[in-house]
């Protein structure tokens, strides 16, 4: 593990590229841990939580929002982009919990959400108080309604959690918000915005922040002239690269080359991770130097736990990441998505929302058979050159829970598709510390969102006990990733049997792993890691690999 000491030592170059291979914790600050027992997880719950992250290895902590919110889209709806919730904290406690941080060589990423404010920001509020025409009203997308008095949207677009993507504020006048109502989209074009994110920006770079991901950063830039378009038109399939009015526009690059600039004001330079839903070959743009510096890789959330799949998509990645000159990213789960250990349980081609509908009873997952793979596919991508991304829980192999009373969903998915989608709730649901207590170490009261009786088992207390767990696990592979990554190169191995996947890196370093059923041969060399639940002297004496499974083999003949 790296001290403070080891950080401050590192030369310019290592420490302005950190992030190239680095790991990543994604944290979703309201529910990883509560100091308070008020229920809500915050940030003096996640400082006492700082020797777990040292423990795991990780070399960074992206922290979801944890900004002022009523919370109408999980804190991604954010009243003041410069302070702290007062329910989960304050300004002085970001500060102790990015010193605390610092002290064991992790750096901190935060969340910036730039494409919508949420409606209690001070600068929709005076929109609204404001009125039609007014300067306020500049700042956000207000459309006058269609009709007599305005009475009907300004198009039939719809939002990304169901409905209308316009809202109504009484005097014919409609707002636009991509997400929920409560999350109006701001004016790009407006130059008081893009002033007011660089003061953001400079706002945590100068509290130490070390890097920024950046939410829904492909859909700032919006061409709103008349006339707009119907929803069909806005879809059509054949829209061409760059010319839909809100997604990918080139433009929106000449937002992020300005915030280029201010991450170059501080030495460090400021990092920053663009989450584009975008097509593939245009990726890259997002990860140039240039522009935000790396741009997420979200293909293995849809992929299967297949080898043709894994292998296409790595080396898909490396490509792009080569063209763009950014690492590679890897993210298996993360706070929006099934958790893989569940995915991994069912049936390719389940479909995940019917599933969180049927209670996860239809079809009934294999949650053996999805531990074991969720281990291999997390082995395997901490293998690969470029940063991986892990999702709070995901390093006690913590699986989806699929069985939340309606009452107690948050997601605006929920209520915005009429009880027809439960939304994101189940991979948010408080980490078990204990397997005893209120909300199992999570805090002093219940959690805000229930966990359920098995969340015991998945304790992080009881797998510290239990040298097979997947905390221990994660825990020596990250240890071992340390130890052995080098380069970023990658040499594919192509004599290998159906359904296997190896590849060497740099140093005589080979990583394998069979999605297959059956066990095949392993090559010679030493086995430094398995996913399964080996000892050591089985390690040792290793001759075959069993079925969903990797391994990583130290040769010599590199
Ligand atoms: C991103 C976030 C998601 C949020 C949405 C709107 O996709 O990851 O959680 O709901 O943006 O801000």
């Amino acid at each position: 593990m790296t001290s403070a000491l080891d950080v401050v030592r590192t030369t310019d170059a290592e420490a302005a590229t950190w992030w190239r291979q680095a790991v990543v914790y994604q944290i979703y600050p309201r529910s990883f841990a509560d100091s308070n027992g008020d229920g809500l997880g915050d940030l003096p719950g996640i400082t006492t939580r700082v020797p777990h992250l040292a423990a795991l290895g990780v070399d960074a902590v992206w922290l979801s929002p944890f900004y002022p919110s009523a919370l109408a889209d999980g804190g991604y709806d954010v009243d003041d982009y410069r302070d702290v919730d007062p329910r989960i904290g304050t300004l002085e406690q970001f500060d102790d919990l990015v010193a605390a941080l610092h002290a064991h060589g992790i750096r901190v990423v935060v969340d910036i959400v730039p494409n919508h404010s949420s409606n209690r920001h001070r600068w929709f509020t005076d929109a609204l108080a404001a009125g039609p025409g007014s300067p306020e009203r500049a700042r956000y997308v207000f459309r006058r309604g269609q009709g007599p008095d305005g009475e009907l949207p300004p198009t039939d677009w719809t939002a990304m959690f169901g409905g209308p993507a316009w809202e109504p504020v009484g005097d014919g006048d409609w707002y636009l918000h991509l997400f929920a109502p409560e999350q109006p989209d701001w004016n790009w074009d407006h130059p008081e915005v893009r002033e007011d994110f660089h003061t953001t920006l400079r706002f945590w770079s100068d509290r130490g922040v070390d890097g920024f991901r950046i939410d829904v950063a492909h859909a700032l830039a919006k061409d709103l002239s008349e006339p707009l378009p119907s929803q069909a038109d806005l879809r059509a399939p054949d829209v061409l690269d760059g010319m839909h009015r809100f997604e990918d526009r080139d433009e929106v690059h000449e937002i992020y080359r300005g915030w280029r600039a201010v991450f170059d004001e501080y030495d460090p330079p400021r990092t920053a991770v663009a989450e584009a839903w975008v097509p593939a070959h245009r990726r890259a743009r997002y990860a140039s130097p240039e522009g935000l510096g790396q741009a997420f890789n979200f293909d293995l959330l849809l992929a299967d736990p297949d080898a043709a799949q894994f292998r296409r998509t790595i080396e898909d990645n490396l490509a792009l990441a080569h063209e763009s000159g950014a690492s590679s990213t890897w993210v298996l789960s993360n706070h929006d998505v099934v958790r893989h250990a569940t995915r991994y349980a069912l049936p390719a081609g389940t479909d995940l929302p019917a599933w969180l509908m049927s209670g996860g009873t239809d079809p009934a997952p294999d949650l053996e058979r999805g531990r074991r793979l969720a281990r291999a596919a997390t082995a395997l991508v901490l293998a690969l050159p470029g940063s991986t991304y892990l999702y709070q829980g995901e390093e006690l192999g913590l699986p989806e829970v699929a069985e939340l009373d309606a009452a107690d969903l948050q997601d605006p998915t929920w209520q915005r598709s009429q009880g027809t989608e439960k939304g994101r709730d189940g991979c948010r649901v408080p980490l078990p510390w204990t397997a005893h207590g209120a909300s199992l170490g999570f805090g002093d009261g219940p959690a805000h969102l229930p966990q359920p009786a098995w969340f015991a088992e998945y304790a992080v207390s009881r797998q510290e006990e239990d040298p097979t767990s997947t905390l221990a696990l994660y825990r020596r592979a990250l240890a071992a990733r340390r130890r052995l990554q080098t380069g970023e190169q990658l040499e594919w191995a192509d004599d290998v049997p159906a359904g296997v996947v190896r590849f060497r890196r740099p140093g005589g370093w080979t990583s394998m792993t069979n999605f297959g059923p059956a066990a095949v041969p392993l090559p010679a060399g030493r086995v430094v890691l398995s996913s399964g639940t080996h000892t050591d002297d089985e390690l040792a004496t290793l001759t075959q690999l069993p079925g969903e499974t990797t391994v990583w083999l130290e040769t010599t003949t590199a």
